[in-house]
């Protein structure tokens, strides 16, 4: 797949190694040990005309150095007909990510792509272009929630075996913790998969060790290679439950919370292929137009303008219902913050304008209402658990009676907030479907405002490897259904416990989703199962449900 040009020079390269020092005119000059692509390469955040293209650069001696490195891109694998092409510096100060933005691309099109430094080629890609005008369907892979050690990215493997046209991750792209600490000790143990560095990642030389770890996964530098990625970020590339100040998992004796997070922002727009302001690495909400078919709004329900989570045991108290009147009810708390929701209110106004039919919101937290199920208490005191996840569970049978939220770190920990986006979705947006990561497992919802005005449908999407609510609430998947479905009058679908993808197609007439299922994350040996199929007419801001 080398061009002429590469092959020449990987000849006068291999000359040189051969050759060791070499005594010329009089210098001595000593001959490089060749550069490594060791991460792969990933394109992403796909327009009509361009793409933003990712690889690693490190100089084979060691020592620090700055390379220069020519991109490519071709519509053809052997590179004989290139459409786009340059040249791009790094060195340490970028911890030698290399990152463009290749332009002068067509619409709707597959290309292939690569970097070429000192006669050495990275991995040859392929990416593709958003489409233009009439689209008759736009097939999407969904992910979130990829935790090394908890096993295999069986899932990632499979999504880039299927046939997509882009690839969206909703946010967990890694996790922070220590070796050790949220794990699966046959991942760690028998599968090698032991986080690097060892602790907690706190500098942004940590971050950076922690995604270069990430990126040596063969499942995931594959689903790079084959398709653009479309990312947002969640409290893991962060830390655990962030909000606009703080998070849950930073403590004072980890210093400055800003320094950190400045860290893991950067880290994340050195590695991620999303294209970045050069003066803002704050704003990653963005808006992707496909064709005259949707607009993919990409959202920071995480960081940039939410407020401090509430959780039951910090902050309920004695009184459930005060605590729902005076502190979850409370019209100013804001999840998105008002710059974003404002932008988002003209965003949808303009698809809206321009006639798309489908306003899609990729963001990371559950949107629909998800209550405590109330579980027979048998079950709680048969489930093989360790007492104090009992007590727990016994403690959430009561808030279950007073139909309480499941998870407050989600939109449901913010009803005000949902209920003012709710509006925006009525009256600016002709067919809405939001889309949620963050939770581990598959959900449809059907979503409804406070008066039960239909507002759109939400699909949420499995881990890739973390586990679910089975870990916390580990009794029959079919019993932790049930007990949900009852509880939560908008949900339409749930599973519970197994880990995959979401493959969802977009038509004029329809959304359509299904749920890709691996049967394991502890061996590279599994098979996939694929769910019924959810099918979310337009017109009708909800499922059919036949
Ligand atoms: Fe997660």
């Amino acid at each position: 797949m080398s061009s002429p040009a590469l092959k020449r020079r990987t000849l006068v390269k291999g000359m040189t190694a051969t050759l060791g020092l070499l005594a010329l005119r009089g210098f001595t000059v000593q001959a490089e040990n060749p550069v490594h692509f060791t991460q792969g390469i990933a394109s992403g955040d796909p327009l009509q005309d361009r793409v933003v293209l990712w690889s690693r650069v490190i100089p084979g001696s060691g020592a620090h150095r700055e390379l220069t490195s020519q991109w490519q891109v071709a519509s053809d694998a052997a590179f004989k007909k290139i459409v786009s092409e340059g040249s791009i510096s790094t060195d340490q100060a970028r911890d030698y990510t290399l990152k463009v933005d290749a332009q002068g691309l067509k619409p709707g099109k597959s290309y292939f792509y690569r970097f070429l430094c000192d006669g050495v080629s990275s991995p040859v890609g392929g990416t593709k272009t958003l489409p233009k005008g009439k689209v008759r369907e736009f097939r999407m892979g969904i992910a979130s929630c990829s935790n090394y050690p908890q096993g295999y990215f069986n899932a990632y493997a499979d999504m880039a075996k299927a046939d997509l046209d882009c690839v969206l991750h909703l946010g967990d792209y890694i996790y922070e913790y220590a070796d050790g600490v949220y794990s699966n000790p046959i991942a760690v143990n028998e599968l090698g998969r032991r986080v690097k560095p060892d602790g907690e990642i706190i500098a942004l030389e940590d971050y950076r060790m922690r995604y270069g770890l990430y990126r040596t996964d063969p499942d995931l530098q594959m689903l790079h290679a084959t398709h653009p990625m479309i990312a947002v970020w969640d409290d893991h590339e962060l830390m655990n439950n962030t909000w606009h100040s703080g998070a849950e998992n930073h403590n004072e004796g980890e210093g400055d919370f800003a320094t950190r997070i400045a860290a893991a922002k950067k880290a994340y727009h050195e590695w991620m292929p999303i294209r970045t302001r050069t003066s803002d690495q704050e704003t990653i909400y963005r808006n992707f137009e496909i064709g005259n078919l949707a607009d993919l709004t990409m959202l920071d329900t995480r960081l940039v303008g939410r407020d401090e989570q509430l959780e039951y045991g910090k902050d309920m108290g004695e009184d459930p219902r005060a605590f729902v009147a005076e502190k979850l009810l409370k019209n100013e708390r804001e999840l998105l913050g008002q710059d974003q929701a404002l932008w988002l209110r003209d965003t949808l106004k303009q698809s809206k304008q321009r006639g798309a039919t489908w306003q899609i919101l990729g963001q990371q937290v559950l949107m629909g209402r998800l209550n405590i199920p109330q579980l027979d208490p048998e079950l709680i005191e048969q489930a093989d658990i360790p007492e104090r996840n009992k007590n727990f569970m016994r403690g959430m049978a009561k808030l279950a009676a007073l139909k309480m939220p499941l998870n407050l770190d989600a939109w449901d920990g913010y009803p005000a907030a949902r209920e003012r986006l709710y509006q925006d979705l009525v009256a600016h947006a002709n067919n809405p479907v939001s889309l949620a990561g963050d939770t581990h497992n598959a959900w449809a919802f059907d979503l409804q405002t406070e008066d039960g005005v239909a507002v759109g449908v939400e699909i949420g999407t499995p881990g890739i490897s973390s586990p679910g609510l089975e870990t916390y609430m580990p009794i029959p998947p079919t019993d932790a259904k049930q007990g949900l479905l009852d509880a939560s009058p908008e949900l339409v679908y749930a599973d519970t416990s197994q880990r995959g993808w979401t493959l969802m197609t977009v038509r004029p007439d329809s959304v359509r989703t299904r749920w890709r299922y691996v049967s394991t994350i502890l061996s590279r040996e599994y098979s996939v199962s694929e769910s019924e199929e959810l099918v979310a007419p337009a017109g009708m801001r909800r499922f059919d449900k036949g």
